[in-house]
């Protein structure tokens, strides 16, 4: 049997995950849902965060749907979604943004550069390395061509002229997309992250290191609408996990506003991935109509709570099953 593992985790993660968890069950009442609980509300009670008993079950379920761990304060447990990525090898980080006239795919790297922990402070310097190796910049390569072979190009976004770490990112990147027939261009990530906002049009799949891929999917999300509409998939070679990209929000955590729509098109992914395309489509299609109706979340101008907008994907869902 299908088992996939759900973990709501802080702030809006409790509120949009569990309108995610439903539409699954809606669509997959034979899979079996395993509830977890990480991150800092697990940390203030229990002293932990995330733990091996966890990593142990993650790593036999099919896959994970997961919400947002909120950071602690001051530093008391390591990021659990830099841990959580790490320890089940999820190496790429597929950011889909469509609509409003984009239709992208951001390939991030997902393991190296900025963000693989390797830091030093000391009293008056502190030190983050920046880190890319030949076989993480194929392995992410690969996969960006897979995508790119499906659809229409590939854009490699840099900083090839400044960076020795970025010229052996891009020329790897780029005899990888030659071996693979795939055609390829490039662009400064600065001049990319503006060309993206103006003219959308004129990219498909775009693949980037860690942080550059970190920022580059918020602002191009400014075509769909915001955060709360971005869904994402993180995948390794064992191990898949879907999260929305935005955060724990705890700013309007609480209030029943935040915005579903992420987490219910990450769930979409998570679908798509374990065979079940057409469920895919009928979740997506549900979550258009709906906000084609007009019924929407604060963050888009309307007055629907969380609650609302979820109820309202999932009549439209179970008219069409
Ligand atoms: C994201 C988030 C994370 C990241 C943080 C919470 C570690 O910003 O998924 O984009 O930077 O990867
Ligand atoms: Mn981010």
């Amino acid at each position: 049997m299908t088992r996939i593992a759900v973990v709501e985790g802080d702030g809006i993660g409790k509120e949009v995950i569990p309108v995610a968890a439903r539409a699954l069950s809606v669509l997959r009442p034979d899979w079996e849902q395993v509830r977890l609980e990480l991150g800092f509300e697990r940390w203030r009670r229990t002293g932990t965060a995330l733990d091996d008993r966890d990593l142990e079950l993650l790593r036999s379920v099919d896959a994970v749907l997961f919400g947002a761990v909120q950071s602690a304060p001051n530093g008391e447990y390591p990021s659990v979604v830099l841990a959580l990525r790490r320890a089940l090898g999820l190496f790429a980080n597929i950011r889909p943004i469509r609509g409003g006239g984009a239709d992208l795919v951001v390939v991030r790297e997902n393991s190296e550069g900025l963000y693989a922990g390797r830091e030093r402070v000391e009293a008056d310097r502190a030190c983050t390395e920046r880190v890319i190796t030949r076989t993480g910049t194929e392995r992410i390569a690969r996969t960006a061509c897979r995508l790119a072979a499906g659809r229409r190009h590939l854009t490699i976004g840099h900083k090839a002229n400044v960076l020795a770490a970025d010229r052996f990112f891009l020329e790897i990147a780029r005899g990888v997309a030659a071996g693979e027939g795939v055609a390829v261009d490039d662009a400064f990530i600065d001049a990319l992250c503006l060309d993206v906002l103006r003219r959308p049009e004129r990219y498909d799949v775009i693949l980037v290191e860690n942080m550059f891929g970190d920022i580059l999917s918020d602002v191009a999300a400014f075509h769909v609408g915001g955060l709360g509409l971005l869904p994402s998939a993180n995948l390794g070679d064992r191990y898949a996990l879907f999260e929305p990209v935005h955060g724990s929000a705890p700013d309007i955590a609480g209030r029943g506003i935040a915005n579903p729509t992420a987490a219910l098109l990450s769930a979409a992914m998570l679908l798509e991935h374990l065979g079940d395309p057409r469920a895919a489509h009928l979740l997506r299609s549900s979550v258009e109509t709906v906000l084609f109706r007009g019924e929407r979340t604060p963050d888009l101008g309307g007055t629907a709570t969380t609650m609302e907008f979820g109820d309202a994907v999932l009549v439209s869902l179970q008219k069409m099953v």
